[in-house]
């Protein structure tokens, strides 16, 4: 049915239906030089320069591997302020798979928050939301609006059964719409869940959510970011889905939804971003705010080589065989670190792996940085570059107290197309090394803290010198191996 390949022996692994046709050279430094590197880098990820890292699992984010079809649109693009022929040939694209009208061009997904929350959110307004994602929340917190989440109890638990963690509790948004009936501008369902582990939710699921909306008359708005991995488990964890194909099953998430954003740094393996609707009383409002903040409406802050490249990336979206390659490497990635006993986020979503830092380091107190020592340590044992998904991202509380996240992650991101089976086999390996020696691994503390998203720039040392006895034993247990 999903024309799978089956091999003869009965193993089991997922296989690109791609071939590398342009490639970059990477070096893996030696364990004492990854040591100097995080050090320099205040054991902060983001902080790394990219010449020390091997494997860039932070993000997926315009960092997509981009096809041959994509780079060849990019030579043809037209270039001109006003009028362009891409943005008219990727309106006509994006116009035609989402079953919208209106196309507006943003320069990359948080522009298309900037513009929603300041055409709808007024201070003390409520928006209702599966999960949060920090930049929707910062758009909507700065409009002095509140975000509440309406998501499951399966949600946070990290290793459960449940194939749509991200599904929005029904009763819940029953209830709140009810409650704040003329104080919620708009609510938001966010395909793919970043944060509580690239989870989906269910066409099911997303059509009462709908309905609900329907009958209170409020927009119903979704960030369509990480699709194409929704897309996937749609197809292939929701029975009655499983015959469409992946242009029906958008259509009739489309059909629930008033208002579609995206980045197309994720959708569509480029740079960029678009809001869409069918609503001309919508259109005319964000209209209005996107040549203030973005750029002339057929560029919106876009290089016009990059509009070709999202038109050409949007129609690959469509092709089962692109869609199922991210969900399906992390998926064998996350099989081969739970056979090893190394605890990760379960059943696997899309997005990257990620690993259940609590577990895999429960000697740390939360104050400390689980996630966050964890990435470290990674890097450490690997050169593999992750993203701390715990406490370290949150804001502090009012009162100037650590906001203790009940869910501590360490996110390795799988950009789609752009690893192959050895090199996740090696982040496999690297990482069962680090488990067994899991009992070195200590804490962080601050040694400079931003105000705002203090993640992305702030810098920490170790509590003790684990770093040094990590990277000493690397190297007796590996001798010159790098
Ligand atoms: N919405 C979701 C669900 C996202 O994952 C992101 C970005 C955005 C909105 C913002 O889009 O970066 O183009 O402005 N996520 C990136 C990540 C940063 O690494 O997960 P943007």
């Amino acid at each position: 049915m999903f024309n799978n390949v089956t091999f003869f022996k009965g193993e089991s692994f997922p296989l690109e239906m791609h071939k590398v046709r342009i490639v970059q050279k990477l070096s893996l430094i030696p364990v004492e030089e990854r040591l100097r590197a995080i050090r320099e880098a205040g054991f902060n990820t983001f902080l790394l320069k990219n010449r020390d890292v091997f494997l860039d699992m932070l993000t997926d984010s315009g960092v997509n591997a981009m096809s041959d079809r994509q780079l060849a649109a990019m030579m043809t693009a037209d270039d001109s302020y006003a009028g362009s022929m891409s943005f008219d040939r990727l309106k006509t694209t994006a116009s035609d798979i989402f079953n919208k009208e209106y196309v507006l061009p943003v320069h990359q997904g948080r522009a298309a928050e900037n513009i929603l929350a300041e055409a709808y959110v007024k201070p003390g307004n409520v928006v209702p939301m599966n999960y949060h994602f920090t930049t929707t929340k910062a758009h909507i917190g700065l409009r002095r609006g509140k975000v509440v989440e309406l998501y499951n109890d399966s949600a946070l638990r990290l290793q459960s059964e449940e194939p749509f963690k991200g599904n929005m509790d029904i009763s819940r948004l029953e209830k709140l719409l009810a409650k704040e009936k003329g104080n919620i501008p708009f609510v938001r369902v966010e395909a793919g869940t970043n944060l509580i582990g690239g989870q989906p939710w269910s066409l099911s699921n997303l059509k009462e959510t709908g309905k609900l909306c329907r009958a209170a008359n409020i927009p119903l708005v979704l960030d369509a970011s990480l699709l194409a991995d929704n897309l996937y488990f749609i197809k292939t964890r929701e029975d009655n889905e499983k015959d469409k194909s992946i242009r029906e099953i958008i259509k009739s998430i489309s059909d629930e939804i008033d208002i579609i954003y995206f980045s197309a740094r994720k959708l569509g393996c480029a740079r960029g971003g678009l809001i869409l609707t069918n609503d001309p009383k919508v259109n005319e409002v964000l209209m209005g705010l996107v040549p203030l903040y973005e750029g002339f409406l057929t560029y919106g802050g876009m290089s016009v080589r990059e509009i070709e490249a999202i038109a050409v990336g949007l129609e690959e979206t469509l092709d089962f065989d692109m869609i199922r390659h991210g969900p399906e490497f992390i998926n064998f990635m996350a099989r081969e670190l739970v056979n090893r006993g190394v605890p990760v986020v379960t059943p696997a979503g899309g997005l990257g792996c990620h690993l259940d830092a609590k577990r895999f380091l429960p000697q740390i107190p939360a104050e400390e940085f689980i996630a966050g020592a964890l990435g470290a340590a990674v890097f450490i044992a690997g050169g593999v570059r992750g993203m701390e998904r715990g406490t370290l991202s949150e804001e502090r509380n009012e009162d100037g107290s650590e906001h203790i996240c009940d869910v501590e992650m360490l996110r390795l991101a799988l950009p789609r197309r752009v690893f192959t089976m050895s090199q996740v086999k090696y982040t496999v390996d690297r990482l069962q090394w680090l488990y067994e020696n899991r009992d070195i691994v200590g804490g962080l503390k601050w040694i400079y803290e931003p105000k705002v998203l203090r993640f992305f720039n702030g810098r920490l040392n170790s509590v003790t010198d684990w770093p040094e006895k990590l990277a000493k034993k690397f190297r007796s247990d590996f001798g010159d191996s790098l």
